[in-house]
């Protein structure tokens, strides 16, 4: 195996064209409890994004130049003498702890537990989109907000990437789901399951739905005060993103006027929900959200698509 791997490299912050796509170092393993994994495509988040505009510099003090990419699905090609869940050749699908080489490259070591065997449907591009975004949905619906069959949840932004796999997963629990999206992304929405869809371009959703038990919202500002409104007193308002301070003072307030409850979703990797998400791919009952591919050499682009807040579904780059 050569030792140089492509990648695409973060050199400084700034826009999508700050990318370099270069031959460098393939990382090794640092410890026995670690994987190398040959990647075969990577999902694109916001999150990454912010990474590269530097937004996140407190909390990821990044060493320039570094390769960013914190989902991904490849194959084990070699693993620490610890590693015994994991089998040099198998297929995987995992999160990249931001401040390790990313998914953005032919290669990533990780440590073992953040990544799981990729359900066997899927294809690399497919299996890429979900970690980031299915785990985040995840997480809020089940894990903090215990949806439960019957209850009423609103997604909003139901097209975009955690909003897809929101709906998949609150119907999977037996929940009543109504989104919000464009016009556009009325038919896709529907085919992910939602009961309800309100176009949002056209109509106010205070005005289309009431007594809601969980909000899950990953657009915060104006949308999330708003969403206060529509949940039932005792109900449940899923935070994706923090907010300013601004913002958080007034969600402060309207949780005591509406009396609601505001819970965080603070991403955190639970990669163990990969291993819940698995046979729910291979029985069908969710759908891996994958609407476009673009090869690695295009990541400026996949970050300038992602950037415009209108992508649909995941957006993934393919490596191999
Ligand atoms: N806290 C965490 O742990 C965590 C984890 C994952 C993501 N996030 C953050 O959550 C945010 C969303 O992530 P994402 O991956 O879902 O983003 P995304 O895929 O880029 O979202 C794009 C979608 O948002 C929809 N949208 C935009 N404005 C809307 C509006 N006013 N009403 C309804 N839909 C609207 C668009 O639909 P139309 O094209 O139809 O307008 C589009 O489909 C990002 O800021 C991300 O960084 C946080």
């Amino acid at each position: 195996m050569s030792k140089k791997m492509k990648a695409v490299l973060l050199p400084q912050y700034g826009e999508p064209d700050v990318f370099r796509l270069e031959n460098v170092d393939r990382p090794h393993m640092a410890a026995h409890n670690e994987v190398l994994i040959e990647v075969h495509a990577a999902g694109v988040n916001p999150f990454d994004c912010k990474l590269r505009r530097g937004y996140l510099q407190q909390l990821f003090p990044f060493n320039l130049p570094h390769v960013i990419g914190n989902d991904i699905a490849g194959i084990v090609v070699d693993k620490g003498f610890d590693v015994s869940e994991l089998e040099i050749g198998d297929r995987v699908y995992g999160l990249i702890d931001p401040m390790c080489s990313g998914g953005y490259a032919e290669y990533t070591a990780t440590k073992s537990y953040l990544v799981r065997r990729m359900p066997k449907n899927l294809s690399f591009e497919e299996a890429a989109s979900v970690p980031m975004a299915g785990v985040t949905a995840w997480h809020g619906l089940k894990t903090m907000a215990n949806v439960q069959p019957g209850q009423r949840v609103l997604v909003q932004a139901g097209a975009g990437g955690v909003g897809s796999y929101g709906i998949q997963i609150a119907k999977h629990f037996g929940a009543w789901v109504a989104t919000t999206c464009g016009t556009g992304n009325a038919d896709y929405v529907k085919s992910l399951g939602a009961d309800q869809v309100i176009d949002y371009t056209k109509s106010d959703f205070r005005n289309e739905v009431s007594d809601i038990d969980i909000v899950l919202d990953p657009i915060g500002r104006e949308v999330i005060l708003r969403s206060y409104e529509v949940i039932k007193p005792g109900g449940t308002l899923l935070v994706i993103l923090r907010g300013d301070q601004i913002e958080m003072e007034a969600r402060e307030r309207l949780m005591k006027k509406h009396n609601v409850t505001t819970k965080v979703v603070a991403f955190s990797a639970q990669p163990e929900v990969l291993d819940e998400m698995r046979p729910l791919f291979e029985s069908g009952v969710l759908k891996p959200t994958l609407t476009r591919v673009l090869p690695l050499e295009q990541a400026a682009e996949a970050h300038r698509l992602s950037e415009t807040g209108h992508t649909r579904g995941k957006m993934v780059l393919k490596i191999k």
